[in-house]
């Protein structure tokens, strides 16, 4: 395999989708938004008004859903049974339940084994919580992005003002730590940092300068291989 896997880990806005893009952008790889997946199964789950907590059921949808994306400016297009969903799957109450849909071992299996599928020949930037851990332990470059939980919420507060979205710092900031708590307590493949893994705090960084640390990770790894 000549072209890398590069995994890029750590919790709800710490920058990762945006580090991840421009990477996979510039080194032409294949960029791989690993939440947008659970977000798609939580949004089928709320539109088929499925109960969230009822596990049994949620399990039972997974193998009807088909999950896709193309290429897109500024963000990637999501599909789910080849209807768009991408901006859908943004919304407060997917983002409220897709921790707890994500917790559960039937949809982490499909989820695991599609990520794995994409990345088989290398060549991508996978961004998520479990993909230094459990999805691409092998992955060349392990990046484990971190932020306070400040400048994560004020981030986020600041891109769903853009969007027009109403929700207030503190309650972004609220919603920020209990999907952080969620994530990272969670039985199956929890958010955690691999042993191999380079952490990078981003807090007080500019997006340049995070992409320009990474890249020096990446030239690194690559002396290595
Ligand atoms: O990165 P994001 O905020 O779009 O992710 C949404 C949720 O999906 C996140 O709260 C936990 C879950 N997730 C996961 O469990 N494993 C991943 N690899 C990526 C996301």
């Amino acid at each position: 395999m000549n072209e890398l896997q590069i995994a890029i880990d750590g919790p709800a806005s710490a920058g990762k989708s945006t580090i991840a893009k421009i990477l996979a952008t510039d080194l032409k790889y294949v960029y791989v938004d690993t939440g947008a997946m659970y977000r798609a199964i939580t949004f089928a789950v709320l539109t088929q008004n499925v109960n969230p907590k009822d596990e049994v059921a949620v399990s039972a949808m997974v193998p009807e859903l088909e999950i896709s994306f193309a290429p897109g400016n500024p963000v990637q297009k999501v599909f789910l049974n080849r209807q768009e969903i991408t901006t859908e799957i943004r919304s407060v109450e997917v983002t409220a339940n897709v921790s707890l849909i994500s917790s559960y071992a039937v949809v982490r299996t499909a989820m695991t084994a599609l990520q794995r599928k994409i990345a088989a020949d290398g060549g991508v930037v996978m961004d998520g919580r479990d993909i230094g851990t459990t999805v691409l332990p092998a992955a060349q470059v392990k990046i484990f992005l971190i932020a306070s939980v400040h400048e994560r919420a004020l981030r986020r507060y600041k891109e769903n003002q853009a969007k027009g979205m109403p929700e207030s710092l503190a309650e972004i900031e609220e919603a920020v730590q209990k999907r952080d708590h969620l994530d990272s307590t969670r039985q199956i493949s929890p958010l955690k940092k691999a042993v191999d893994a380079i952490e990078v705090d981003t807090t007080g960084l500019s997006i340049p300068e995070v992409v320009h640390v990474i890249k020096e990770i990446i030239h690194q790894q690559q002396a290595v291989n």
